[in-house]
């Protein structure tokens, strides 16, 4: 039998298979606020609807991981008020949406220091995660007190253990072995990385998973991110030409 020929993307290359796993900087929560006049914590309230329509559109286009920067490591210098008010909501995210997650058989995950929140929280956090395990997926992973570079430094850690402990050969320390030592071991390889708002940066996220994943920064603030969004930045990765390296 003849083979089909591949797919054929605008530009002519083969076309990208749609995206695996997803990773989302969620950025322009004061913004919107501000252009509304109103409190930075009402962009936050509509940025949490925004991560429920996300993830609902996500499941629905056979996303099977989808990964939400929260809040990082660095966030703690917002004033305390605004981190009291994202703890407020996360916590009322899970109150909300767990029975949909479990109903929906979507595993929840979460990176980061979570463990240094407060105990309530982790308490939830633990019992959500737990509720979810045998989910089949897709995967809803949080970052959570997450920084890429103290992630990096975990592993390296780990295995700078087992090297002194002679469990492990340093000359066996490749990059498939760090990457088994990292918190996204088991999640399949980052495919895309959308950024809204704008900005144009990393801010210390999933810093070693990115090496290779299309990197897509939008002017849509994250309030604004619906599923017709989330659709265009799809169509976008399609249309790119995937090389890792090669020609
Ligand atoms: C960036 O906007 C957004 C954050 C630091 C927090 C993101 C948090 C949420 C969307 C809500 C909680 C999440 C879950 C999963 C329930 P910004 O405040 O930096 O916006 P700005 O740059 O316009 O000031």
């Amino acid at each position: 039998m003849k083979p089909l020929a591949a797919p054929r993307g605008k530009s002519g290359g083969p076309q990208a298979p749609p995206p695996r796993h997803v990773a989302i900087i969620m950025d322009g929560n004061g913004r919107w606020a501000k252009a509304r006049f109103l409190p930075r914590i009402a962009g936050h309230k509509q940025g949490v609807e925004a991560v429920r329509r996300v993830s609902r559109a996500a499941r629905k286009l056979g996303i099977e991981v989808l990964t939400l920067y929260a809040f990082s490591s660095e966030n703690w210098r917002r004033p305390e008020e605004e981190v009291r008010d994202l703890m407020g909501l996360l916590r009322h995210f899970l109150g909300s949406e767990l029975d949909e997650l479990v109903s929906e058989g979507v595993k929840l995950r979460v990176i980061g220091d979570w463990r240094r929140l407060s105990p309530d929280l982790v308490a939830m956090i633990d019992g959500a995660i737990a509720r979810t395990v045998n989910n089949p997926g897709p995967t809803l992973v949080i970052a959570l007190n997450y920084g890429a570079q103290a992630e990096i430094l975990a592993a390296a850690r780990t295995l700078a253990e087992q090297a002194r402990d002679g469990t492990l050969d340093p000359a066996a320390i490749d990059e498939a072995r760090f990457e088994a030592t990292l918190e996204t071991a088991d999640l399949p390889p980052l495919d895309l990385l959308i950024r809204t708002s704008g900005e144009q940066r990393l801010s210390n996220f999933l810093l070693w998973q990115a090496a290779y994943a299309e990197l897509l920064f939008v002017d849509t603030l994250w309030p604004d991110f619906d599923e017709e969004t989330l659709e265009q930045a799809i169509d976008q990765f399609g249309r790119r030409q995937r090389r890792f390296g090669g020609l």
